[in-house]
Parts: structure tokens; sequence; C-alpha cells
């Protein structure tokens, strides 16, 4: 056969096999045996071999070629990853549809019902109809680079269907789900032989997106669900006109779009189709949890914008938490890091929602009383989504009469000092301890310190924390960045190498963004997004540490709680002193303005000679605004930069539909 023959021969059967693949694993309506399949894909197989000029990275047969990576990039989102706010009932729907009808001045409102899938999101970047990237949700701004582990699940196209049905960049957003039964079976297969047990399909899907070998990923079953998309093609960029018709769009470019989604022409309808979703949702093979309804027109969505983190458009309507009975065995008092006792309930341990529940918040005193929860009652406890498990109710008519009422401590069960009620300053039901020095307090603190949204620093968990401040190697989290890892190697339980590990990550994390740094002070009523928002506006630490009050409260959102909280911190000599302290232990707040980071995310190659700067001044430049230079292009890469005389990169670039650009052009993204 001539070359060009068998170059058609190649296409023609990758294309019949994408085809086959569609229609087993997105329609399942299979055409053909899978014996057919097999003798077809073994066949490109061989044709591949045999001419390895015509390899590409996108043909069916390399869905699981890739090696094994030592980590996951970081990638920040080009359109960024939202939440969705929640409603727990049709009343909070019924409001969320006023407020969209008076943001918009209509009285009509079409939403666009669907499923919420309970799996884990994720982002897909298509260039020219191939995919070039696949980005965990991470914080919404920046995700991890999966690409390697989403090309081995099936429902996910490696070439949008149709030929180059669509130009240039879209993105496609839904969430990655592992179906109940595979989850099952995962399990049971891991109990055998002892490996990772989780908690739910949830989990499972979301870890097994998250291995380092994709070949692990392979052998889990995996199914995407697309629910968005965001064309650049499209006038305005980035969008559609209309979320019913999006769905429609995905289904056409070959994704698994749930057939359980609806037009509704006002709130009635949605609460309607959320009434039949719960009813449906136990038949269904997957997990969702609730429904998400959108603003159909997607202009209108754009007037309506966001807040926060959440778009103002689209709110999830969360089904009725499923509960479980079980014993309440005891009641535990916690102190939290702001000194807030709360009463704990130990359980027997039960499974709820697909894991297993042993420990429920009570809340406060004035539940429990209201509630009339005693010790050894039979309980009601249920879980709603991300929420902690709660005690709602207790069988009075399993009493045996051996149940004892709870009293909460009159001293705190941690430093013995006598608590106060917060109800006598505000409306509140809260019982404090009042001692700042309490231990409890401290070591909360640092527990949120160390947090994964905080510093991140891994390999520190509360009991490490104990062992730390029992034996008075620290004392605040500051403390942390000085020690030792000889420091270490005496307490019980840890080795030399789990000492090193320590030591390490604390020392990699000592450099944090300005939005970690806030949220981990621990700053009273100051969460991820406020100390996000915080970092957004002032941009520095010093200037707020010297924002005035009526500066914070002039910060749209923030009210004036909140401004206090903020503004009282940073004149608390002791906090000051706490800041001077982590400065001089080395911790750094990484410089992130505008105009330094505006590379952040991105990746270069520089291929062929540059004109106006040496290739080290150049990719210096871009490392400097917080982009990657690397030396081999990849479907990863964003930029590749083609000097005089450009390399083989140059045909690898566009074969991955990497963007190429001139030498002026990187200069002006350096701007
Ligand atoms: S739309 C702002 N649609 O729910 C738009 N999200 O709490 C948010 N989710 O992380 C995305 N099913 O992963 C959308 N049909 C659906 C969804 C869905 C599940 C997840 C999504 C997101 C989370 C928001």
């Amino acid at each position: 056969m001539e070359n060009k023959d068998i170059g058609h021969k190649i296409k023609k059967l990758r294309k019949e096999i994408e085809y086959h693949n569609y229609r087993y694993y997105v329609l399942d309506d299979p055409k053909i045996s899978d014996h057919e399949y097999d003798l077809m894909l073994r066949e490109l197989e061989r044709l591949e071999k045999e001419n390895p000029e015509f390899f590409d990275f996108n043909s069916p047969t390399q869905r699981v070629g890739a090696k094994p990576s030592e980590k996951f990039e970081s990638v920040k989102h080009k359109v960024p990853m939202l939440s969705l706010q929640n409603a727990m009932n049709f009343g909070e729907l019924e409001k969320w549809d006023k407020r969209v009808r008076k943001g918009l001045g209509k009285n009509n409102v079409k939403y666009c019902c669907e499923l919420k899938f309970d799996g884990a999101s994720i982002s897909l970047l298509y260039h020219n109809s191939e995919l070039i990237r696949g980005v965990t949700r991470g914080d919404g701004t920046m995700g991890e680079d999966i690409t390697n582990n989403i090309r081995v699940i099936k429902s996910i196209p490696l070439k949008l269907l149709g030929n180059n049905v669509s130009k240039g960049n879209i993105i496609i957003r839904g969430e990655v789900i592992m179906p109940i039964k595979s989850f099952e079976e995962l399990n049971k297969k891991a109990e055998k032989n002892n490996g990772k047990i989780f908690a739910n399909p949830r989990n499972a899907a979301a870890g097994s997106l998250r291995q380092l070998n994709p070949k692990i990923t392979a052998e889990r079953d995996l199914e995407f669900f697309a629910y968005s998309e965001f064309d650049e093609m499209v006038v305005g960029g980035w969008g559609g006109l209309e979320q019913h018709k999006d769905l429609e769009k995905l289904k056409w470019l070959g994704f698994k779009v749930s057939s359980h989604h609806e037009l509704c022409n006002n709130i009635d309808d949605v609460k309607e189709f959320c009434e039949g979703a719960e009813e449906k949702k136990d038949k269904l093979p997957f997990q969702v949890d609730g429904v998400v309804v959108k603003v159909n027109n997607i202009n209108d969505q754009k007037k309506l914008g966001f807040v926060a983190r959440s778009p103002r458009w689209a709110i999830a309507f969360k089904f009725t938490a499923e509960e479980q009975e079980t014993v309440l065995e005891d009641i535990e008092v916690q102190v939290g890091r702001k000194g807030t006792l709360t009463p704990v309930a130990h359980l027997k341990p039960v499974r709820i929602a697909g894991s297993t529940v042993s420990r429920a918040t009570l809340h406060n005193k004035e539940e429990i009383k209201r509630k009339d929860i005693r010790i050894g009652d039979h309980v009601l406890v249920r879980k709603a989504g991300e929420v902690i498990p709660e005690v709602f109710k207790s069988l009075k008519e399993k009493r045996t009469g051996k149940e004892k009422k709870f009293v909460m401590p009159l001293k705190c069960p941690v430093c013995g000092s006598k608590v106060i009620n917060v109800g006598a300053i505000h409306e509140s039901p809260m019982i404090k301890c009042p001692n700042k020095n309490c231990y409890a307090q401290h070591r909360e603190a640092i527990i949120h310190f160390v947090s994964r949204t905080a510093f991140d620093i891994e390999h520190i968990g509360p009991a490490l924390v104990d062992q730390l401040l029992e034996n008075k190697l620290i004392e605040d989290s500051a403390d942390l960045f000085t020690l030792k890892q000889g420091d270490l190697g005496n307490l019980e339980r840890m080795a030399e190498k789990s000492a090193q590990n320590v030591v390490e990550s604390l020392e990699s994390k000592k450099e944090v963004t300005l939005a970690r740094f806030i949220y981990a002070l621990g700053i009273t009523h100051v969460g991820e997004q406020t100390a996000y928002d915080l970092a957004d506006h002032f941009g520095s630490l010093k200037k707020l540490e010297k924002a005035s009050f009526d500066e914070l409260n002039d910060i749209f959102g923030l009210g004036d709680i909140v401004a206090k909280s903020v503004h009282d911190y940073f004149k608390d000599p002791k906090n000051l002193r706490f800041l001077e302290k982590l400065k001089k232990a080395g911790v750094k707040i990484k410089v992130e303005t505008q105009g330094l980071a505006s590379l952040r995310g991105k990746s270069f190659v520089i291929t062929g000679s540059l004109e106006k700067f040496s290739r080290e001044v150049a990719e210096e430049g871009i490392r400097k605004r917080g982009g990657k230079a690397s030396s081999s292009v990849s479907p990863t890469t964003d930029y590749l930069v083609a000097g005089e005389n450009p390399g083989s990169k140059y045909d690898k670039a566009k074969k991955l539909g990497v963007k190429i650009i001139s030498e002026n052009e990187l200069i002006k993204l350096l701007g």
C-alpha cells in the first residue's frame, strides 16, 4: 500500500473506532460486538506500530499510554470554576426565584433544571476539536492538571464528534462519577487486599482521578457527564445563548448528558421537576444529591453575575438528607479555636448516605433542650451534602428510663476556666471559654493554621500538634517554622523519615499567597472567601493592617461585624507580635500583584533563536510573572514561542493545537 493510502486507512479506522466508542460508552447503544471492536482496535495498533510517522496522541490506541507522573502541575482555569448556593427547601428556592426576577426586572424567567451529580468536577480544554487538557476544580481558580488520567475515561472524547466541528478553544465542564455498583465492588476488592476504602462514590471518583499512575485510573470504572461549555468562537466569547441548548450542543459534540433535564417555564415547574427527581434518584445507577436550577438565558446569567464565588443565576436544590437511626452513647464537649464549647454526640457507628458516621454535632445546649436529646437515646441522624452529620430527633417512644439528661459544663473541660454565656452579649445560645490561653484554643488555632486550605502543611495532624504542645516544643504556629529534625526525633512514634517529612513540608510552605495567610490567622468571621476578598482588595498585608474600620466596612459584602473583627485583630498587640514572629521565622507572602503574576498557570516552550533577548532571559521573564518555561511541547503547553529557524517542536505544537506566538507577541505578554 502507498504511504498516502496507509495514512488514509489509519485515519478512517480511528474515526470508526471513535464512533463505536461513542455508541458504547456515551449512548449505551453499541452497533457492533465487543469482538469486532477489538479486531478493529488491534488492526489500528498494528498499522500505527508499522507506520510511526502517523502517530497521533489523540488516537484511540493512546488512551492509557502515559507514564506515571511525579506530581500534578497547577493550572489556572481560563474561566473560574464556581460553587453553588444551596436551597434546602422549596421556601428557599422560591426566595431565590424572587431575587432572580427582581434582579432581571422580569416576571417570567425560564429555568433549566439538571441533576446535581455527586462526583468530582473537572474542566476539559479542546482546541480545534482535540482534547488538550483536563484539570480538577481545585480552589476554583487553580486546579491540577490531570490530563493523562481523564484520557482513560472512555466517555470523554479525545476528539470531538464530527469533523472539526469546533474550531479554536472550547472548555467543557462536567462531573466525573463512579457508578454505585462499581464503587461497592472497588471497596470489596480493597477490603480483601487491605487497600484504601473509600467513604462514598464521590471520594472514590475524586481519588481515582488523583492517581499519579494513569494505569490505576484506567482500572476504575469512571464516567463523565457534561453540563456546560464555554466556546471562544461564539460572539462575545466563551458562551452560548441558552443553557438548555448548550446541553444539546454537548450531546452533539459527543458527550454524555443526563437525559434528566428540563426547560421549566416558572418556579412551579421547577418544583415539580425537583419532586420527580427526588422520587427517581434512588433508581439511578449513580449518586445525585440534588437538582441544579439555572437561569436558562445566558445573557440573563451575565446580567445577574456573581456573589463571592457563586453565581446569582444558579442554585442547588438539595434533596432531603438521608437519615438513619442509631444510639447516642455519650456526649463530649469540644472546645473550638475561638473557645466555643460544642456538644458532640458519640454514636454507635451507622452508615448514612454511603459513609460511616460515629460523631455528630448537637450544635448547642438550646438545641439539645429543644429536641430533648438524652444520653442513651435512640436518635435519628442525618447528613445533608457537605454539612457535618447532625442528630435531629430523639425517639422518645424507645426510652427505657435509663437515659440521662445532659447539662453543659460550667467550666471549660480543657482548662477549667468558668465559661461565659455569649448569649448575654449577642443573640446566641453559645457558651465560650474566655481563657485566651486555654490549651484547646491554642491547639485548634494551630490545627487550623496548618490545614489544607490555610498553610497546607502535610504531615502535621492533631496528634502531632498535641505532642508538640505537650513537650513545649512550640507555643504557637510561628514556632513550627523553627523546628529542626532533631527536635522531633525524640517524640514518641516519630521515625526519622517522618521528622524529615515534617521539617521539609514546613520549609516548602513558608511562602504562601496573601489569601491563605489571612485565612490561616483564624480571625473571627474570616472564612476562606472573606480572606480571598481581603487579599484581592488590599493586595498586601501592610495595607490590610493599616486599613481603617470604614475602609473595611466599605468592601462590598463584608458587613460591619466582619469589618470590626478584622479591624480589632490588627489592633491587638498580641496579634501584631505573632505576625512579627512569623516574619522572623521566615514566612513570606507571595507577591501576586496582577502585573507580576500575569502569566500564572501558563506554560511556554521556546524554539529557534530569539532576536531581542537570550532564551534564558526570556524564560526568566516568564517565570517571574508566574509562568512556566519548559523545554518540550506537551498537550499542556499553552504557548510555543517560535524564533528564527524553529525546530521540530514547532511541528509538534502545531499538531497538538498549541498556540504559536512570535517573539514580539511574547514581549507583549511579558508587558
Ligand atoms: S453547574 C456555577 N451543573 O456542583 C456553576 N454543577 O456546588 C456550577 N455539579 O462543583 C456548575 N452537577 O461540580 C453544575 N448539573 C450540574 C452539576 C453541577 C453537579 C457540581 C459541580 C460544582 C458543584 C457546585
